[in-house]
């Protein structure tokens, strides 16, 4: 199956971010993943909306935003303006997660929802009616760096045999290393989100990496 190879850009270099999306752009990305977080979903602050609208007016490839902020709905539209091919938003936001999936679809943006390691894929099933992707977090959101979570490979396998009953493609987030990638690319897999885990910081040219990624 054809990859989609998303790198994280929270986990790029910050001093040098138009270099950094020419040089992933040159190795072969598919879209660069942008990472919202507003301190109250999760821990965290991701990256700002100036890096977000930069990113987005400066790449030759779509970027979506995964929003793990708690109220995505009042926010759809901002990040649509600012050029987000795909939004994913999360399940766990609460009861109207339906209608803020019908607000990125009625903004004009592909449809994505974001499944944390605890929630259940029969909990998620009727949104798969309304989503274009479904990403799966193998880590607790909100971090690079962390431990991929094992438990998460079982809704992965529940998930990709609806893939084609409700038409949405699989994409995973969270300590995508060489050996998950190659393990889950053979599971209905076919998005990887890649930080620390398998590109940043590795003392090697993306050129070289990416390559390597997608032949797994
Ligand atoms: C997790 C983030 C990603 C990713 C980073 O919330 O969305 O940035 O985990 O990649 P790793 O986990 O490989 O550092
Ligand atoms: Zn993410």
């Amino acid at each position: 199956m054809e990859k989609l190879l998303c790198p994280s850009m929270m986990c790029a270099d910050f001093g040098d971010l138009a270099g950094e999306v020419s040089r992933l752009e040159g190795a072969g990305a598919d879209l660069f993943h942008l990472d919202v977080m507003d301190g109250q979903f999760v821990p965290n602050f991701g990256m700002g909306l100036q890096d977000i609208e930069y990113i987005c007016k400066h790449a030759k490839i779509p970027c979506d935003v995964h929003l793990m902020t708690q109220t995505p709905g009042d926010y759809v539209e901002k990040f649509a303006d600012l050029g987000a091919k795909l939004i994913y938003v999360h399940a766990e936001t609460g009861p109207n997660v339906a209608r803020t999936l019908q607000k990125i679809a009625d903004a004009g943006a592909k449809v994505g929802l974001a499944v944390n390691p605890g929630t259940a894929a029969a909990t998620v099933e009727p949104l798969l009616n309304l989503v274009d992707y479904v990403l799966v977090m193998t880590v607790n959101p909100g971090f690079a760096g962390q431990k991929f979570i094992p438990f998460v490979e079982e809704k992965i396998d529940l998930l990709a045999a609806w893939k084609e009953k409700y038409g949405f493609g699989m994409v995973v987030d969270g300590a995508c290393s060489p050996e998950v990638i190659a393990r889950l690319s053979r599971r209905g897999v076919e998005g990887f989100v890649l930080g620390t885990s398998a590109l940043f910081g590795k003392g090697r040219a993306y050129k070289d990496i990416m390559p390597e990624l997608r032949a797994l």
